[in-house]
């Protein structure tokens, strides 16, 4: 078969690596794809969120199966549009999409079926907001856009002024643009997070092996939210009960939440969860891999990961198919000076082939791209050194050696990946 990846992170990568080591896979193209897919995919320079351009090629190319990678697309209706032409494509519907697309639609999803969420309320101004804020009366509170804001429009607010301030930005200053229209306030939760991705077939839901994201930019969780800093697998935090907890509290619940609405879910389901003393609790739903979780949870998965994309699409998945080795993952992101604010491009990399020789290390491209036979930055979050070993000490161990051999201007990357999972262990 004939797959393109649509998309060009570090997740892309890290699929795109399992794709290739399917037997059915004959070939990949990458759209856009990044500078480190070469060998692996074709890389075709049209955008992701490019959602004729992509039906188009696929059509006149011979595509046989599309993997929708990224939000974008997917909220744009990628995964529709390929239908209409008969090209079968790994994720939800547009419809299905607002589970991650529209907060206040996911919201109002878990309050109406019952799912364990933060408490909230949603608002389109800012005079109601602020009188919602201070009548609770708690400290700190969390403001979030509607929309779509790449994991950065997410605002924890210690007191009046900064949640006025917060407010201001996303209805006034517009800084999410049209994502910030729409505002939750939600309730602050504390606990543990998990991350769970799932494979869903419209109906049935199997979890794949839980991982840790590190969402703040500097060491010990300081500093603003970014698309993620680094991540490991499996997470200690969630022992098979709370799986079990979360199957039936939480995951099947979802599935007919969405079947209900007329949106049942197929492709990859993130729960992002929280471990509350009271239970768990969704913190946000994504409606496709995270990033840079998959880089640490597909390295551990034994099957065929095309084979189950397949039986996903095709509503025929079952829990055997998905099968994933013992030990554990780590991953640890490179991100370019000043990300997540504005960042500067165009940086030559260096010690990727000493990074890349190290047994059980491999370097995932997020912004990259090649250039006369350098690799250059081309992005925020430049790269994911990752390693999988028998225990997380090890993995841990190897990606750090990893991230030792490359360096470029202005690099950036968290020293404690991984920390808060190795003292829970303990
Ligand atoms: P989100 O984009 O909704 O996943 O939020 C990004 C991050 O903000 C989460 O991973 C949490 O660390 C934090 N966060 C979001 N909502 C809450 C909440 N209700 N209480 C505490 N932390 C939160
Ligand atoms: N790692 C968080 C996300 O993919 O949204």
């Amino acid at each position: 078969m004939k797959v393109a990846v649509v998309g060009s992170g570090g997740r892309e990568h890290a699929l795109v690596t399992a794709l290739s080591q399917s037997p059915k896979c004959s070939a990949i193209v990458a759209m856009p794809g990044n500078g480190g897919m070469a060998g692996l995919a074709e890389c075709v320079d049209i955008k992701a969120a490019d959602v004729a351009g992509i039906v188009a090629y696929c059509a006149q190319n011979g595509v046989d199966y599309v993997v929708v990678a990224p939000e974008d697309p997917l909220a744009l209706g990628l995964v529709d549009a390929l239908a209409e032409v008969g090209i079968p494509a790994f994720g939800p519907s547009a419809a299905a999409a607002r589970i991650e697309a529209s907060k206040v639609f996911s919201k109002a999803l878990m309050e109406n079926y019952g799912i364990p969420t933060a408490a909230h309320k949603s608002f389109t101004q800012m005079g109601p907001a602020m009188a919602y804020i201070l009548q609770q009366g708690r400290w700190p509170v969390v403001v979030k856009a509607d929309g779509l804001a790449t994991g950065k429009g997410v605002l924890i607010c210690q007191n009046e002024a900064e949640a006025e301030n917060a407010l201001k930005a996303l209805f006034e200053e517009r800084r999410f643009g049209a994502a910030g229209a729409s505002v939750v306030v939600e309730e602050f939760l504390t606990g543990p997070e998990v991350s769970v991705l799932a494979f869903c077939d419209g109906e049935a839901v199997v979890p794949m092996l839980s991982s840790m994201d590190h969402k703040r930019i500097y060491d010990g969780d300081k500093g603003p939210n970014t698309g993620g800093m680094g991540a490991i697998a499996p997470n200690p935090f969630y022992t098979p009960q709370m799986a079990a907890r979360c199957m039936e509290e939480i995951f099947l619940p979802t599935m007919r939440a969405l079947a209900a609405e007329s949106a049942p879910f197929k492709g990859c389901l993130y729960f992002g969860l929280m471990l509350c003393a009271d239970g768990p609790k969704v913190i946000e739903y994504n409606c496709r891999f995270g990033d840079p979780e998959t880089q640490v949870v597909l390295p551990l998965l034994e099957s065929d990961l095309l084979e189950i994309m397949l039986a996903c699409t095709e509503g025929r998945l079952t829990p055997g198919m998905v099968r994933f080795a013992p030990g554990a993952a780590a991953c640890v992101v490179i991100a370019s000076g000043g990300y997540p604010g504005a960042v500067q491009v165009g940086f030559p990399i260096k010690g990727l082939a000493a990074a890349e020789g190290i047994p059980g290390v491999h370097v995932y491209h997020a912004g990259t791209r090649q250039s006369g036979g350098q690799v250059l930055t081309a992005g925020g979050r430049v790269l994911g050194v990752a390693a999988g070993a028998p225990t997380l000490q090890e993995a841990l161990a190897l990606a750090y050696q990893g991230v030792a051999e490359i360096t470029f201007e202005g690099a950036q990357y968290r020293t404690d990946i991984g920390k808060v999972a190795l003292e829970a262990m303990q």
